[in-house]
């Protein structure tokens, strides 16, 4: 989110670049000997395909409305594929859910839990959506999409129209959570790193000269799996905890919790029922009455939770869970594989 903000700058200076050379070449142009011969002036039309920045003040908004009832046919045709009807987004990035989270010792960052201004979500999706498709959206279809994905998060209801007016005036519950003005772990205020370019003589081996403290190092715990799409995350508060548990095979933080609680916790019941009726996937008894006499069933699983994969129980897929542990996978197939087949499969 914060690149569109942080290039805004850059972007000015290169229309300004832009102008300045327009304007050299039409000087040109009408003199005698123009220098390139190539070239034309920008006119207002070029400038405004190009100044669509919405600022957090609503500046930049174009006309138009749109509200959730209109928005949801259309995050249904052009997002949901990519971002989840709910917008939990399993392998994209996950637009909702997580509100209230990021103080937590499971924060999820999601675009509804972290923006800090409603505004940027209306910029990004006019701006990059659909991925496939950029700007490809009316602006009444940007607002609809804009007010859908706040539903999503259960920010507003679902009666919500925006327009210029309304849209700036929406408070976001992550709307205190960026500091501006400091450096990246502030020095007195400063950026911390100074980085003079060096053009002869230049160090040709990488040697270490400054590392951030341990402190700064496990601030946020380990933003790699803390961003993984399911489930919340069992780990250590630091960096260093997290990393020791990765390289002991997730032992360390697994031990205690029995499988059917690991299953819970890692979001495989949002999915499954242990025993009983099929929900997205089939029940984990159910499972094992179908592979219990079978040879290899234990790998094939395997197999299937690191790759992830449909077809042996319907059309939709098993998202890879490759980023858990292989102990917790193994403990998780070892277990569906013992679980008391009870016959209750419908
Ligand atoms: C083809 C897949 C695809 C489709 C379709 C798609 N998106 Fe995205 N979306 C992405 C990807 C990939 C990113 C991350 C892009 C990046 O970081 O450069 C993203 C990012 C986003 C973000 C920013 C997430 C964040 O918090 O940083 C929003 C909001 C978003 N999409 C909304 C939409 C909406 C609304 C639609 C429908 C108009 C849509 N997307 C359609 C793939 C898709
Ligand atoms: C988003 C929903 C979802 C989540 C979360 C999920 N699964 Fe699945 N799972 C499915 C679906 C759908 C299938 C059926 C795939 C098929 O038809 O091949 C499936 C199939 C399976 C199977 C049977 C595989 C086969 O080929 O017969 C096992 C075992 C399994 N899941 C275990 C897990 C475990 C363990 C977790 C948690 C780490 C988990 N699942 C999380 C949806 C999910």
């Amino acid at each position: 989110m914060s690149r569109s903000a942080d290039s805004r700058g850059a972007f000015r200076r290169i229309v300004l670049l832009v102008i300045a050379s327009a304007a050299a070449s039409a000087t040109l142009a009408a003199g005698t000997s123009p220098r390139f011969g190539f070239g034309k002036p920008v006119s207002e039309a070029d400038l405004a395909a190009w100044d669509i920045d919405v600022r957090p003040d609503g500046k930049g908004l174009p006309e138009g409305s749109g509200g959730v009832m209109g928005g949801e046919a259309i995050y249904e045709a052009k997002c949901a594929s990519c971002h989840g009807s709910f917008g939990e987004s399993n392998e994209y990035h996950v637009l909702a859910g997580g509100v209230g989270s990021l103080k937590s010792a499971h924060p999820e960052r999601t675009t509804g839990s972290k923006l800090n201004h409603a505004t940027t979500l209306f910029d990004y999706i006019h701006r990059a959506m659909p991925y496939n498709a950029p700007q490809s959206l009316t602006d009444d279809e940007v607002y609809a999409l804009t007010a859908y994905v706040l539903y999503l998060n259960d920010i507003v209801g679902d009666d919500l129209v925006l327009d210029r007016e309304s849209l700036p005036k929406l408070v976001m519950p992550n709307a205190e959570g960026f500091y501006p003005g400091v450096g990246f772990m502030s020095v007195d205020g400063e950026p911390d790193v100074k980085a003079p370019a060096c053009m002869k003589n230049c160090p040709m081996s990488g040697e270490e000269t400054s590392s951030l403290p341990e402190s700064v190092r496990g601030a946020h715990g380990n933003l790699a799996l803390q961003s993984r799409p399911l489930g919340y995350i069992r780990q250590g508060e630091s960096t260093a905890e997290v990393q020791a548990a990765v390289a002991g095979g997730g032992a360390t933080a697994v031990a205690e919790v029995a499988p059917e609680t690991l299953a819970e916790q890692v979001g495989c019941l949002a999915c499954h029922a242990v025993v009983g009726t099929r929900k997205l996937g089939p029940s984990f008894n159910e499972v094992q009455a179908r592979y219990q006499a079978e040879a290899g069933a234990r790998a094939m699983l395997l197999a299937k939770l690191e790759a992830g994969g449909a077809g042996n129980w319907g059309e939709m897929p098993m998202p890879s869970v490759s980023y858990l542990p292989a102990t917790d996978r193994e403990r998780l197939v070892d277990w569906i594989l013992s679980t008391p087949a009870t016959g209750a499969t419908p």
